[in-house]
């Protein structure tokens, strides 16, 4: 019996040429990069052939090859990468760090867990204050595994229905007819990581669409949940990452029902300390004064500190996306104290004058912020930082 041809389209992720046949099956490791590079500068497609010696090599076709090759309904688990051998799973995991982009500051133990987490197939939720790196720590786990990827903002989200299922349309000459959303594609795309930003911000309503399809015994979306009975399974090695803020400032946001958060495995990006902060931003900005970066850091260092203990007199720190922008404000050459002007007080409420929560934070600012005007606002004892006794 004759097989059906084997075609591949060519699509390009990052640097990266990926061959794709039209089930959705992976072939890049099978074909050499020059040859999916040419074929993807020529628009064409790449079909499996057999010489006479019995090799296979990959020959350039029309694409309108590829679009004719049946559209396989279901994909044949034998089909479907998995890594291979116990032994190279695990060494793939423990040598993963270097995978790490040098930007992202992230403990080497948390990382491997997330790749871990990924590699086994694992729902993933990156929680942790805002502005600490859970969205970044996302995104660079879908750029260091080569596997196809779709991002979804369920914070943005409105209408939940219509992003994560689809929509029903009316065409005078065919009548109503449905139009799938992104998500079920993305389900649908062995292999995939699925980006579920800010899910804690997302509607109750996209929880419980999220519910069975993250169910490690369901694993399937509902079309319509009113009369049909049509139900999508997510395919085979599909993986999904979430973010949520779930911190101590989030206790008054929605709650995200238990019963979802049990779904999956959780993985909290740790703050970073002034060191580490110190680190990130002399990687990001090396121009700017490491003096004024020093001071940044410090500044977000104590804020949060002070966040933390327990008769705290503001109720959250500095976030380090807060000190990223500031470093970045230096760099295009506004002061330490315009900066901070801008980007901090506006984040700590005003009301109480003397004992509002801005008042303190000047307070701490002030003791980095050489204010050339001279009018202090305050004066060096009504300073309660830490290291006054130093
Ligand atoms: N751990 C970190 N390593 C490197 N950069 C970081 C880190 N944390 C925060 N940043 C910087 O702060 C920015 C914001 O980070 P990110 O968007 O990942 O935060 P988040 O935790 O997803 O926040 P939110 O809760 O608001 O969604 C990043 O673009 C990066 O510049
Ligand atoms: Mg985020």
């Amino acid at each position: 019996m004759n097989n059906p041809p084997i075609i591949v389209e060519i699509i390009k992720s990052g640097n990266r040429f990926n061959a794709w046949d039209s089930s959705g099956k992976k072939w890049t490791t099978e074909i050499g990069t020059g040859t999916r590079k040419k074929a993807y500068n020529a628009g064409m497609a790449l079909e499996r052939r057999t010489g006479k010696t019995g090799k296979t090599y990959w020959w350039k076709v029309s694409m309108d090859n590829f679009k004719s090759t049946p559209n396989l309904p279901t994909v044949n688990t034998n089909e479907v990468e998995v890594p291979e051998g116990h032994e190279e799973v695990v060494d793939f995991i423990m040598n993963s760090y270097g995978l790490k982009p040098a930007g992202l500051f992230m403990n080497e133990l948390k990382w491997k867990y997330l790749i871990r987490s990924a590699v086994r197939g694992k729902n993933i939720m990156m929680t942790g204050q805002a502005g600490c790196g859970k969205t970044l720590a996302a995104k660079s786990l879908i750029n260091a595994l080569d596997r196809p990827n779709f991002y979804f903002n369920l914070g943005a989200t409105q209408d939940p229905r219509a992003s994560l299922i689809g929509n029903v349309h009316f065409n005078k000459n065919t009548g109503t007819y449905f139009s799938e959303a992104l998500f079920i594609k993305a389900i649908k795309t062995p292999n995939a990581i699925i980006l579920l930003d800010e899910l804690t911000r997302a509607h109750p309503d996209a929880w419980n669409i999220l519910m069975s399809v993250l169910d490690y015994g369901q694993r399937y979306i509902r079309l319509d949940e009113a009369d049909g009975q049509a139900t999508i399974k997510v395919a085979d090695g599909v993986t999904f990452v979430a973010t949520a803020n779930i911190g101590n400032e989030y206790t008054a946001t929605r709650q995200l029902d238990k019963a979802l958060l049990d779904r999956f495995t959780v993985i909290e990006m740790d703050l970073l300390n002034d060191e580490e902060e110190f680190d990130l931003l002399t990687y990001m900005f090396p121009t700017v004064d490491s003096d004024l970066l020093n001071n940044v850091a410090n500044i977000s260092f104590l804020t949060r500190t002070e966040s933390l203990t327990e008769n705290a007199r503001i109720s959250s720190g500095i976030s380090t996306r807060t000190s990223v922008e500031i470093a970045g404000l230096l760099f295009d050459g506004f002061s330490l104290l315009e900066s901070v002007d801008i980007t901090i007080y506006p984040q700590y409420d005003a009301s109480g004058g003397v004992d509002s929560e801005r008042t303190f934070v000047k307070q701490i600012v002030q003791k980095f912020v050489s204010d050339s005007s001279g009018d202090e606002l305050f004066t060096d004892h009504d300073i309660e930082v830490e290291d006054e006794t130093a």
